[in-house]
């Protein structure tokens, strides 16, 4: 079976093409951050016409670096939820007239079971049951995977989630949107222990993070002083720390609580490096094992959206003809499938 696959729920316009047996065939994206920098943040708008212009070219790309014509489609799958209103209307109407039209069936796919299902891309898949970490602009979530589309929220963030946090720090610290990469680059310049910021939450029990605290001790770091390049590097290293300690910490309490021995990590703060480094030694110390999509699929890409589409077709799921977008979509809500990957070994084995 082979299918494309639309990814527009905030700021990247993307497309990919996956096959069941061959694995993925082509993957394009294009990001809106130039468009946004001016603003600080992602102009929801803006966002919205953007990729209502890049959608259509990024299809005709993929199919043709796929070598791929319609007619050898057997669905489409879409970002559906959640994200920009806005913006899921553009990539969900795009999707679902493609796939009338092609006389296939369509699929709107949950954002956050796409950055879940992406270390399935990978030459070692992760093994179901799992505890997973994910942890991406929007949302800092512990999940209990039993299998695809088997959900259970151990904890999650009270506030802001991780990426919002670095995002926000970085913005305090003058770096331009999107600050996230930019802090852990300074960060990388910086001394540990200069700052010690809070780790909020950690000695409490429980599975809930708390993020905004750390937006006000990084005011308090930043105002009123002379800040010389070591300085805010500093600074970023001690946001970053703060923030991987907390993750690390609770990822390993989730294991334990659950009694897994799989940690996935996913969502776009899954590429700082120092939080995989962290996770890596703490978790292989306890004798557990972590996975993580490659770099480039922890960040928002239509790869990740055609497993998690291509898993729910193959299970014989698909939509209705009516253009769904939904800007709230519990994950728990969704329906399980019985097959513990989307893809056959032929296709991943490369
Ligand atoms: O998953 P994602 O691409 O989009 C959402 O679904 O939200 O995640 C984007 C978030 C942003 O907050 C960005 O700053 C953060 O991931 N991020 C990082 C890094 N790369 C992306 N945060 C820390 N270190 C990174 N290397
Ligand atoms: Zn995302």
């Amino acid at each position: 079976m082979r299918v494309l696959a639309l990814e527009s729920s905030c700021d990247e316009s993307a497309a990919a093409v996956l096959d069941s047996e061959s694995g993925l065939l082509a993957h394009e994206l294009f990001s809106q951050i130039d468009l946004h920098r001016a603003y600080g943040g992602v102009v929801p708008e803006l966002a919205s016409r953007d990729h209502v212009r890049r959608l259509l070219p990024l299809v005709r790309t993929v199919l043709a670096a796929a070598s791929t014509t319609p007619a050898q489609l057997h669905g489409v799958a879409y970002t559906a939820g959640p994200g920009l209103i806005g913006a899921l209307l553009t990539g969900a109407a795009l999707a679902r007239s493609l796939a009338f039209a092609w006389r296939v069936p369509a699929i709107g796919v949950h954002h956050l079971e796409g950055h879940l299902l992406a270390p399935l891309l990978e030459a070692e898949a992760p093994p179901f049951p799992h505890v997973a970490l994910l942890v991406s602009g929007g949302h800092t979530l512990l999940i209990e995977v039993s299998r695809i589309g088997s959900y259970r929220v151990l904890g999650a963030s009270r506030d802001d989630a991780a990426g919002e946090a670095f995002d926000k720090t970085a913005k305090l610290l003058g770096l331009p949107y999107p600050g996230g990469p930019q802090l852990a680059e300074l960060a990388r310049h910086g001394r540990p222990g200069v700052f010690a910021f809070p780790r909020p939450m950690l000695d409490r029990p429980g599975l809930e993070f708390s993020f905004s605290g750390l937006k006000t001790a990084v005011l308090r770091a930043v105002r009123d002083q002379e800040m010389g390049e070591q300085r805010r590097a500093d600074v970023a290293r001690g946001v970053e720390d703060a923030i991987v300690d907390t993750l690390v910490a609770k990822s390993l309490r989730a294991l334990e609580q659950t009694g897994q021995a799989v940690l996935v990590v996913s969502g776009g703060v899954s590429a700082n490096r120092s939080l995989r480094a962290r996770l890596t030694a703490a978790v292989g110390a306890r004798g557990a094992r972590v996975y993580y999509p490659r770099i480039e699929f922890s960040t928002d890409n239509a790869a990740m959206i055609a497993v998690a589409g291509l898993a729910r077709l193959r299970a014989g799921q698909h939509d209705t003809l009516a253009i769904q977008a939904r800007a709230q979509w519990p994950l728990e809500s969704l329906p399980a499938v019985a097959a513990d990957h989307p893809l056959n070994e032929t296709a991943t084995s490369t």
